[in-house]
C-alpha cells in the first residue's frame, strides 16, 4: 500500500462518467486540489483533498507526487501501429499538389503499404513496431492496433499476431482490430462484392475462432466500400462476437455515421465531412465519435465538425490515427492542442475526449478513464501545477 501525496491537482473525472461522456464541463473533471490517492495492488483504495486522508492509512508509506497534475491515463483509440516500409513519397507527391485520392488510384497509398507490410517477416513487422510503440508518450496505458495492411487472411494473421507477440513485452494494453476492408487489394480488383463475401463466409468467423481480434473494421469511402457492403460485414462481425469500429465520412460524406449509429458499432471515426443528419444521429447514439485532427493538419483537410458533434450531445474522443499515410505522429497530447486551437473544444472537453470517451471507443471505460475508488489505478502523472498546461504546451509534457 502507497499513499501519494503533494498532487496539486487530481483529476477524477467522476463526473465525466456519470454523464457518459456527453458535454464535459470543468466540473465534470473532478478536480481535487492539494490531493492524496492510496494505492494497494493496483487499485485505488482511497482519494481525495490531503487534509482529509483517513487515519487508518497513518502508518502506510508515503511518497511524493511533488506537485504534479494527475489525471486518468490517456486511452489511444486508432491506430495502425503495424506496416512495413515507409510512405515518405506520398507525403512528398502531396507537397507537390496530389490528394491522398489521387495517390491511391496511381498505386501508392494503402496498396504501397500493403506490398511491403506482405513481403515482411513477422518478426520484422514486430521490431518494427515494438520501436513505434516505444515512441507513444508516457501518459498512453492502452492503444488499439489495426491490422488492414496484409488483406489476404494469411497477412492479416500475420499482422494479428504481432499484436499478440507485442502484448507478451509491453505493459501496455493493446486492443486488436481486424481491418480487412481497409480497401479491395489487387487480388479481388473490379470484384469488391465478391472480396465482401469471402470476408463475411471465411475470415471473420477464422479470425473470431482464433480470438485475434476484439473489433472488426472497414474504410467506408468513394473508392473503398459502399454502406451496403460495409452493412453485410458489421452484420457478419457481429454475429461472430466481434465489436464493430468504422473509418466514416472522411473525404466525402457517405452516410457512414449513419450505418454506424444503425449497427450501434463502438466507434465511428474520423467524420471530417460527417453531414448534419450524421451528426444527429451519432448524438442520439452511443457510438463514440473519434476525431483524428493529426490527420487532417497532415493531409491539409479541413478538420472534423468537433464542435457541431459536442454540442448535438455526441460522446467525442480523440486520436492520433497513428498510421504511416495521414498521421506518422505518435503525440496524443499534441492532438488535444489540435483540438483546442483548431476545432474550438475546450480544455475540459479535450482531456474527457483522450482518456474516458477514448476508453469507451474500446470498450475498456470499467478500467480506464477515470480516478475512482475501487477502480484501476491508471494515471498520468504530468509535471505542471495546472490541467490546462497539457494542450498548452504543444505536445512538449510528458
Ligand atoms: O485512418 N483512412 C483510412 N485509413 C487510414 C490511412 C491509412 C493509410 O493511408 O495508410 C486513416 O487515415
Ligand atoms: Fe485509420
Amino acid at each position: 500500500m502507497t499513499v501519494f501525496e503533494n498532487i496539486a491537482q487530481c483529476l477524477t473525472l467522476q463526473g465525466a462518467r456519470t454523464k457518459k461522456g456527453r458535454n464535459a464541463t470543468q466540473q465534470d473533471l473532478g478536480i481535487i486540489t492539494d490531493a492524496a490517492l492510496v494505492e494497494d495492488g493496483g487499485i485505488v483504495r482511497w482519494v481525495g483533498p490531503r487534509r482529509e486522508t483517513p487515519k487508518a492509512y497513518a502508518q502506510a508509506p508515503r511518497v511524493s507526487a511533488e506537485g504534479a497534475v494527475w489525471l486518468p491515463a490517456l486511452v489511444e483509440c486508432h491506430t495502425h501501429l503495424v506496416y512495413g516500409g515507409e510512405r515518405i513519397q506520398d507525403y512528398a507527391l502531396r507537397c507537390s499538389g496530389k490528394t491522398y485520392q489521387e495517390i491511391a488510384q496511381s498505386g501508392g497509398g494503402i496498396l504501397s503499404t500493403v506490398r511491403e507490410t506482405r513481403s515482411a517477416s513477422l518478426e520484422a513487422l514486430i521490431d518494427r513496431a515494438s520501436h513505434e510503440l516505444t515512441r507513444f508518450t508516457a501518459g498512453v496505458q492502452c492503444l488499439e492496433i489495426k491490422s488492414g495492411y496484409g488483406l489476404t487472411l494469411e497477412s492479416e494473421i500475420k499482422m494479428l499476431e504481432v499484436v499478440k507477440a507485442l502484448q507478451k513485452r509491453t505493459p501496455l494494453h493493446l486492443v486488436p482490430t481486424f481491418l480487412p476492408a481497409h480497401t479491395v487489394p489487387p487480388e479481388f480488383k473490379g470484384k469488391a462484392d465478391h472480396y465482401v463475401s469471402v470476408i463475411c463466409e471465411e475470415w471473420i468467423p477464422q479470425i473470431a475462432s482464433m480470438k485475434l481480434a476484439t473489433f472488426f473494421d472497414a474504410f467506408v469511402e468513394e473508392g473503398y466500400f459502399t454502406v451496403d457492403q460495409t452493412r453485410k460485414m458489421c452484420e457478419a462481425a457481429q454475429k461472430h462476437g466481434l465489436g464493430v469500429k468504422l473509418h466514416v465520412d472522411q473525404f466525402t460524406d457517405q452516410k457512414g455515421a449513419l450505418l454506424g449509429a444503425e449497427m450501434g458499432a463502438v466507434s465511428c471515426d474520423h467524420l471530417d465531412n460527417v453531414s448534419k443528419e450524421g451528426i444527429a444521429k451519432l448524438a442520439q447514439s452511443e457510438t463514440v465519435a473519434v476525431l483524428a485532427p493529426g490527420a487532417s493538419l497532415f493531409t491539409g483537410t479541413p478538420y472534423p465538425p468537433a464542435r457541431a458533434l459536442i454540442d448535438a450531445g455526441a460522446i467525442v474522443a480523440l486520436t492520433t490515427d497513428f498510421n504511416p499515410g495521414t498521421c506518422p505522429s505518435h503525440n496524443l497530447p499534441l492532438m488535444l492542442t489540435l483540438a483546442c486551437s483548431q476545432m474550438k473544444m475546450s480544455i475540459p472537453e479535450a482531456i474527457v475526449a483522450a482518456t474516458f470517451n477514448a476508453a469507451q471507443a474500446l470498450n475498456v471505460q470499467d478500467s480506464y478513464g477515470t480516478i475512482e475508488v475501487g477502480r484501476p489505478f491508471k494515471v498520468w502523472k504530468v509535471a505542471a501545477h495546472d490541467f490546462n498546461a497539457i494542450p498548452y504546451a504543444f505536445g512538449e509534457l510528458d
